[in-house]
């Protein structure tokens, strides 16, 4: 008689070992996964050094645990190998604020304009931009263009507004676009979470909005705000961010209280990457990521010179 029961995580992590020695594979995953899935994957980071570790990936098969656009950028720096993501429906809805189209008409209304664009886009956007940025780099990228340029920041809105507050530069152009999980996160959120937790030391994405920006100790990427906290004498953080950075933050640091600012920031696209899919991913070889040639040539130097940079 065969079982109905679903395997328990100790047997899903344990096929998913022999899986990935068997398959040769890796398994990159973002700071905002499910933390069982963080747990087993050979490397956790922000975008930015998931991008860096795709081009020092020597195993015959990469796995990203992320949404689109980061197994897009893997597969863009690391052409040569399959890259898998668990679930095709993991998407960033930010990513799918512009399109080529959209694009091309910003272009023409600002032709002297440099076409800067967060990674959160697809390959084809990339493809018709001057430079990529992540949050973690976006501000050396932007002091690396000259001054009187013009820049067309594209699609982050909020991240714009901050770069170019911290840059002093009153010549951007900012797109519309936004992340739905970050703008749930309220200014009232940070005040009632200080009122519980007196002097405790405040850290925000700057995906978040302008109010909510107002009140941090802290600004940084996901991968900046766990080294700031490693490196803070401080005892108490309030994470204005995704939940899942949670988990890391609090492996990392077992002596200091972690304080999520509201359950309301949970991006459900990032939690679509279960433990189960990870599993059906390297028994099946599914599912692969490609670019159009026409458009990974293009995204990639968009993305190389981002790289360059910082
Ligand atoms: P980081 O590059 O800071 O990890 O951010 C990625 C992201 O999607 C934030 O919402
Ligand atoms: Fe996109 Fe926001 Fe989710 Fe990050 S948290 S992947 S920006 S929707």
């Amino acid at each position: 008689m065969t079982s109905l029961e679903r395997p328990g995580t100790a047997e899903l992590v344990e096929r998913i070992n022999d899986l990935r020695r068997k398959r040769r594979a890796v398994i990159l995953a973002h700071n905002y996964q499910l933390p069982e899935v963080q747990d087993i994957a050979d490397f956790v980071g922000d975008s930015l050094a998931m991008a860096r570790e795709a081009t020092r990936v020597q195993a015959d098969l990469i796995l990203l645990c992320g949404v689109h656009f980061m197994a897009e950028t893997a597969k863009l720096l690391n052409p040569d190998r399959p890259v898998l993501v668990p679930d095709p429906n993991a998407g960033c809805p930010m990513a799918n604020m512009v399109d080529p189209r959209e694009l091309a008409e910003a272009k023409r209304r600002h032709p002297d304009a440099v076409v800067v664009t967060y990674v959160n886009s697809s390959a084809a956007v990339k493809a018709m931009s001057d430079l990529c940025c992540t949050s973690a780099n976006a501000v050396p990228v932007v002091r690396s263009i000259p001054r009187e340029r013009p820049i067309l920041f594209v699609p982050d809105q909020s991240l714009g507004e901050y770069v170019a507050q911290v840059t002093g530069r009153d010549n951007f152009i900012l797109w519309p676009g936004f992340c739905p999980t970050h703008h749930r996160i309220l200014a009232e959120h940070i005040e009632a979470r200080r009122r519980e937790h007196p002097g405790a030391d405040v850290c925000v994405h700057p995906e978040c909005t302008r109010d909510v920006r107002a009140l941090a100790d802290f600004i940084g990427s996901t991968g900046q705000i766990l080294l700031h906290v490693r490196e803070s004498r401080k005892k108490t953080f309030i994470i204005a961010t995704e939940l899942g950075i949670c988990h890391g933050l609090q492996k990392q640091n077992p002596g200091k209280t972690i304080v999520p600012v509201t359950r309301l920031a949970d991006c459900p696209n990032m939690k679509l990457n279960t433990l189960e899919k990870v599993l059906w991913s390297l028994e099946d070889l599914r599912y692969e990521v490609t670019v159009p040639a026409d458009v990974a040539g293009p995204a990639r130097r968009a993305i190389e010179r981002m790289l360059a940079v910082s």
